[in-house]
């Protein structure tokens, strides 16, 4: 089934300038762990072990993450400090890590058609490691896309409603209800004005893609602000094919900005952290 799931990671983070000038976005730590490690333990949850990043120039931290540190695993083997490494270490064990570079920042359609070569012809998902998702409740956001994925073999946005004032973020859909949690879409929009916008169902960044994508990227031209739009090319498989939007369960954090990122870092902090689950 479902192996893959690539990463598109060569942004500059802006809205975190100056910590982000030298320093990937995707590194920023949530208490204790980098951003794009909680997407890469989601992807695995989801049964995902081929991790595809596309990274870019002043990104190789990324790399150097997925990786073992030698000096390190030294310095603390039979301490009581081996407990940090647990998790990254299990990713080590049971995921691949492949990466290529974008070098030239032209969208996030662009940049997923740029993973290309690492995925192939197979169905895979995709994680802005930016947006943390997160289900006490149940399976992770990834998990529930992967079970759906079997039931409907298209592809799937994960979708959640947001104050309309605020569409001009998202990508937005309009579709046709076809379950409590589950829309047929029939068309979206890049970041919208409110007033032009079709409803205020936002796409987040979760997306399981059918491979057919990588041709309609490529025969996309540049939409909102210059920059080749994964939503465009979801548009027109949309109207090929079927592409399905789903309210998941669980909580979102925009941790790209100030405000979401302090909300996730304090609520990992009360549910991750200090409960001891945080490695
Ligand atoms: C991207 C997509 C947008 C989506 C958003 C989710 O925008 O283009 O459709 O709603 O991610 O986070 P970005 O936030 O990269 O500008």
């Amino acid at each position: 089934m479902i192996k893959k799931c690539l990463f598109p990671a060569a942004g500059y983070g802006t809205r975190f300038l100056p910590a982000t000038k030298a320093m990937p976005k995707e590194m920023l730590p949530v208490v204790n762990k980098p951003l794009i490690q909680y997407g890469v333990e989601e992807a695995l949850d989801a049964g995902l072990t081929e991790i595809s990043i596309v990274t870019g120039r002043g990104k190789r931290a990324l790399e150097d993450h997925f990786d073992i540190s030698y000096e390190l695993e030294n310095q603390i083997k039979g301490t009581d400090k081996e407990k940090y490494l647990v998790g990254i270490r299990k990713l080590l064990d049971e995921c691949s890590f492949s990466y290529t570079r974008q070098t030239e920042m032209k969208g996030l359609g662009h940049a997923i058609l740029t993973g290309r070569p690492l995925i192939g012809d197979e169905p895979f998902a995709v994680v802005l490691a930016d947006d943390l998702c997160v289900n006490l409740e149940g399976d992770g956001v990834l998990t529930q896309m992967v079970k759906l994925y079997k039931q409907f073999r298209c592809s799937i946005v994960a979708i959640q409603e947001v104050d309309p004032a605020e569409t001009n973020k998202y990508g937005v859909i309009a579709g046709e209800m076809i379950r409590d949690d589950i829309y047929r879409v029939h068309s979206m929009v890049e970041k919208p004005k409110p007033e032009d916008a079709p409803s205020n169902l936002a796409i987040i960044g979760r997306y399981i893609l059918t491979p057919d994508i990588f041709d309609l990227i490529e025969q996309t031209e540049p939409g909102k602000g210059g920059e080749i739009q994964i939503t465009d090319a979801l548009m027109k498989q949309a109207q090929n094919g079927c592409v399905m939007a789903y309210k998941f369960k669980g909580k979102r954090f925009d941790c790209g900005g100030a405000e979401g990122y302090i909300e996730a870092t304090n609520f990992c902090f009360e549910n991750f952290y200090k409960t001891g689950k945080a490695y």
